[in-house]
């Protein structure tokens, strides 16, 4: 072929386009993965999913020839409102839901319609790393507030919001997971969650609840929502297919006010929230997600019980960590020079453990270092209590622990 001049695309990227993101080979995994939040592999329901959609196929597949309605697919918007109402005392109708893919895409829509560049987002001091790059995306001004046991302090979210106020600015929105938080662990309590809400409502900033854990509950009782607190429709909730099917269903789903939602929905990219996926889902999830759930929460409590024992026999008092009520992952805080950043490469390498450290889920990117994310779901649990003495093992070697 004769030489052809390449066509760059320098100078032709959009202001507001993101950074580059590596494309192709997937990050290295340890064989003891505590790094990422899947849920257990071995329980996704095949046979229900394969069925469903037979079913479903049977039933309306000739339906997959239109290009459906952009808020998805009409019969599972009815399962997830009664579910919401049964579960979670939220009481919708079904053309209040937009189904996404995944729940990362409806937190997406709604950052889309609610941020402009500098606006002040609150978020706890150590949050989901999606929804930070989202932020990110959009150039929010992200402020962490602090956090303890029970999930963001009320005095230290007034006082983000003063000094906010102080600097001529008010925060657009709080985003908060107030059950098994992704990373920390912690459920905020009842009393906790109406002090924050009173805050927030007292200054009119809106609250963006991420209840994508809440399913997930291996002991203790369930804790009310902040939407179903709420009377002023300044909560818009977010929920997902991916923590209790799995998250390759790409199915998740958004309730808010409907002057919100139509414009989140206008942000949509892509049509309808996949109708090939929602047939099965809509199907197996009709009859059989109360016993999956219950069948998927004792695998993962043992998984959880596992990495505590664990933790225990081998860190003993020379770590802090949380102890979830539910969730997919605990909080290891280490002595405050720890440096679990720098070292998560060689611990990978030498003992092949994987985790998250800290500045993964800091709005600032710095905060943290001596602390890690360890996800329970992926391994048996015999292997996760194999995979905390190695790492215990690879901490001692590097000197942290
Ligand atoms: C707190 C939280 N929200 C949202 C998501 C997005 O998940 P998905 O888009 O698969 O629903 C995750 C995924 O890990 C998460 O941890």
């Amino acid at each position: 072929m004769a030489d052809s001049k390449q066509f760059s695309y320098d100078g032709l990227f959009a202001k507001s386009a993101p950074a580059p993101r590596a494309s192709g080979g997937a990050a290295k995994r340890g064989k003891y993965d505590f790094a990422v939040a899947y849920p257990d592999p071995d329980s996704i329901p095949f046979d229900g999913l394969m069925e469903g959609l037979k079913q479903g196929l049977d039933e309306e597949g000739r339906d997959l020839a239109l290009y459906a309605p952009p808020q998805g697919y009409g019969p599972l918007r009815e399962f997830i409102t009664e579910k919401m109402a049964r579960d979670r005392d939220i009481h919708v109708t079904p053309d209040d839901i937009v189904i996404g893919d995944g729940s990362g895409q409806p937190i997406h829509m709604l950052l889309e319609v609610l941020v402009d560049p500098g606006d002040v987002l609150l978020t706890d001091d150590f949050v989901y790393t999606g929804t930070l790059s989202q932020m990110r995306r959009f150039q929010g001004d992200i402020r962490g507030v602090e956090t303890d046991g029970d999930g963001m302090v009320p005095d230290a979210l007034e006082s983000a919001i003063q000094q906010a106020s102080g600097e001529g600015k008010k925060p657009k929105l709080i985003y908060l997971i107030p059950t098994f938080q992704n990373p920390q662990g912690w459920t905020m309590p009842l009393e906790r969650r109406q002090a924050v809400l009173d805050i927030s409502q007292k200054h009119g900033i809106p609250i963006m609840e991420d209840d994508c854990y809440v399913d997930l509950r291996y002991e203790g009782d369930d804790v009310a929502s902040f939407h179903a607190m709420d009377d002023t429709n300044s909560v818009m909730y977010v929920a997902s297919f991916s923590k209790i099917i799995a998250p390759g269903m790409r199915l998740g789903y958004l309730t808010a006010p409907p002057e919100l939602l139509s414009r989140a929905l206008a942000a949509k990219s892509g049509g309808s929230a996949n109708y090939f996926a929602s047939f099965a889902v809509h199907r197996y999830v009709t009859g059989h997600l109360d016993g999956h759930i219950e069948e998927i929460n004792d695998i993962q409590r043992a998984k959880r019980d596992s990495m505590l024992a664990g933790l225990g026999e081998n860190f003993g008092d020379k770590a802090e960590w949380s102890s979830p009520e539910g969730g997919l992952f605990l909080w290891l805080k280490m002595q405050e020079e720890a440096d679990l950043l720098s070292i998560r490469d060689d611990v990978l390498d030498s003992h092949d453990v994987g985790y998250l450290p800290g500045p993964n889920f800091a709005p600032d990117g710095v905060s943290g270092r001596n602390c890690a994310r360890l996800c329970f779901g992926y391994n048996t649990p015999d292997e996760i209590y194999d995979g905390i003495a190695a790492l215990a093992q690879a901490f001692e070697q590097q000197g942290v622990l």
